[in-house]
């Protein structure tokens, strides 16, 4: 393929030095455009992608250090040779200040010209190779956190956010297929690319072909062919990349990314960072799903665990439920990580598993439970240990199930361990256990009221409770108040 010639706007109040420069640089493989004015050069800048300025500085109405102001406001890495028939050291500085790349005195040889245009794109070279490594450290970076993600908004918001400035883009889209096997926008990104921008018909048309065919498409305005199926994007767009998301089995998506007018389009390196991209987020994305499917199954037979605990007793109804609700809200207060959190939380449902195995009898007892039928009553943890204990992926609830009865200063049951040595979420679901039990009724006696329970977690707290989980609990429940 025939590289691309380089265009050079040429800008110059004296005609003359317009066209001989022009037609010098012509010579030497360029494209060039002419401009007799900054306000001439502004529109050229405005309508298609410059790679380099000569500009006198000198010029009426908008001058060449206007317009290198502008050019350094717009686009720091377009070089801009400055030239002027009144050199001073003074404007010399200046120019160099604003970010001129070089700076000549009239009448100059066009030689000395030639050299320094040459020796401007070996240093844009350069830079681009500098920012081509640093593209790729930074894709190994970004690569790395996707996979790591487990979380799907936030995954489906670092991918699009990742790729967008990664390739430059001005703005993007997200498809991802919906249950109903169709594409559905799930995430934009960029000032006034709304998901409304995306229902544009080229976009849903392209999205749907690129799904299909399960090839990327790089379209240019102006340059790719139209493809007779799809129609032509909107004005504003320079290029578009609508990339397939893939897994060994399927597509699972469409990325859109797209660049405006006022940008060069996408070049096949953009496509090849995409391609990387699109497939590890593919991968990742699919990852969350099915984790999300097993999390949401996981919980399920929790449920209906806890379901079965409850149907013996019927004072207990929706107990679990309560404790797994104070437990997910206690366990964020005090900062517990994610994964930490979900554990707490199947607890919180399952802690009195155990009380499967304990007569009916007991568990529905009016009056006063005798020692033998409390001490009946007791095993339930250590039953309740036994039973997830074999169940491969119950199995991280155990210490919790197992102590959720033990006190803080060693007085609980079943191995009056104390303070530290209770791991934390069992100290967590203590105390959501015990205000869940003592705010709702009992077969020996009715709810108490919610100042009671608080005052008795106060009277609790650092003999049977954790005063930490006591202190973040009643900071939950009255915000302001302190227990202390
Ligand atoms: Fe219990």
């Amino acid at each position: 393929m025939e590289p691309e010639k380089k265009h050079i706007l040429v800008v110059d109040d004296e005609f003359s030095i317009c066209e001989v420069l022009g037609q010098y640089l012509k010579k030497d493989g360029y494209n060039v455009t002419m401009a007799s004015s900054g306000e001439e050069a502004l529109e050229v800048l405005g309508k298609s992608p410059v790679h380099l300025i000569i500009s006198d500085i000198k010029m009426p109405g908008i001058s060449g250090v206007d317009l290198l102001k502008h050019v350094k406001e717009t686009d720091g890495a377009l070089p801009v040779l400055m030239t002027t028939g009144f050199p001073t050291l003074d404007t010399a500085i200046e120019a160099l200040k604003l970010g001129a790349y070089d700076y000549m005195t009239k009448p100059f040889h066009l030689e000395e010209i030639g050299e320094k245009v040459k020796r401007a794109f070996s240093t844009i070279k350069l830079q681009e190779e500098n920012v081509l490594f640093s593209k790729l450290v930074s894709l190994h970076e970004v690569t790395k956190e996707l996979t790591a993600t487990l979380e799907v908004n936030e995954l489906n918001y670092k991918f699009l956010d990742f790729s967008l400035r990664m390739v430059k883009a001005d703005g993007g889209a997200l498809l991802l297929v919906d249950h109903m096997g169709k594409l559905a926008i799930t995430e934009t990104a960029g000032e006034h690319f709304t998901p409304a921008y995306w229902l544009n018909q080229p976009f849903v048309a392209t999205s749907r072909f690129v799904a299909q065919q399960q090839e990327p498409a790089l379209i240019i305005m102006d340059a790719t062919p139209p493809h007779k199926e799809l129609p032509p994007l909107p004005p504003e767009v320079c290029s578009l990349i609508s990339f397939p998301l893939k897994t060994p089995s399927r597509v699972i998506g469409v990325l859109n990314l797209v660049r405006l007018k006022q940008h060069e389009p996408h070049t096949d390196l953009d496509m090849e960072i995409v391609n990387v991209l699109a497939s590890q987020a593919s991968i990742a994305i699919e990852n969350v799903r099915l984790y999300s499917n097993i999390r949401d199954n996981y919980l399920k037979t929790i449920r209906a665990f806890a379901l079965a605990v409850e149907a013996k007793d019927e004072y207990t109804h929706g107990h679990s439920e309560n404790v797994m609700k104070y437990t997910v809200v206690l366990a964020k207060r005090l900062g517990l990580p994610d994964h930490e959190i979900e554990l707490v939380k199947y607890a919180g449902l399952l802690h009195d598993i155990g009380k499967i195995g304990v007569s009916e009898n007991i568990l529905n007892k009016a009056g006063k439970l005798t020692t033998q039928e409390f001490e009946e009553i007791k095993k339930h943890p250590e039953l309740g240990a036994r039973i997830i204990s074999d169940v491969p992926f119950l199995k991280s609830l155990v210490p919790m199930v197992l102590h959720h009865h033990e006190f803080f200063n060693g007085c609980g049951y079943p191995l009056k361990i104390a303070g530290n040595s209770i791991p934390f979420g069992a100290r967590i679901l203590s105390v959501a256990d015990a205000y869940e039990a003592m705010t709702s009724d009992r077969p020996y006696r009715k709810s108490l009221s919610i100042e009671v329970a608080f005052n008795i977690l106060i009277e609790e707290r650092g003999k049977q409770f954790d005063p930490q989980v006591v202190d973040a609990f009643l900071d939950i429940m009255q915000p302001g108040k302190t227990a202390k």
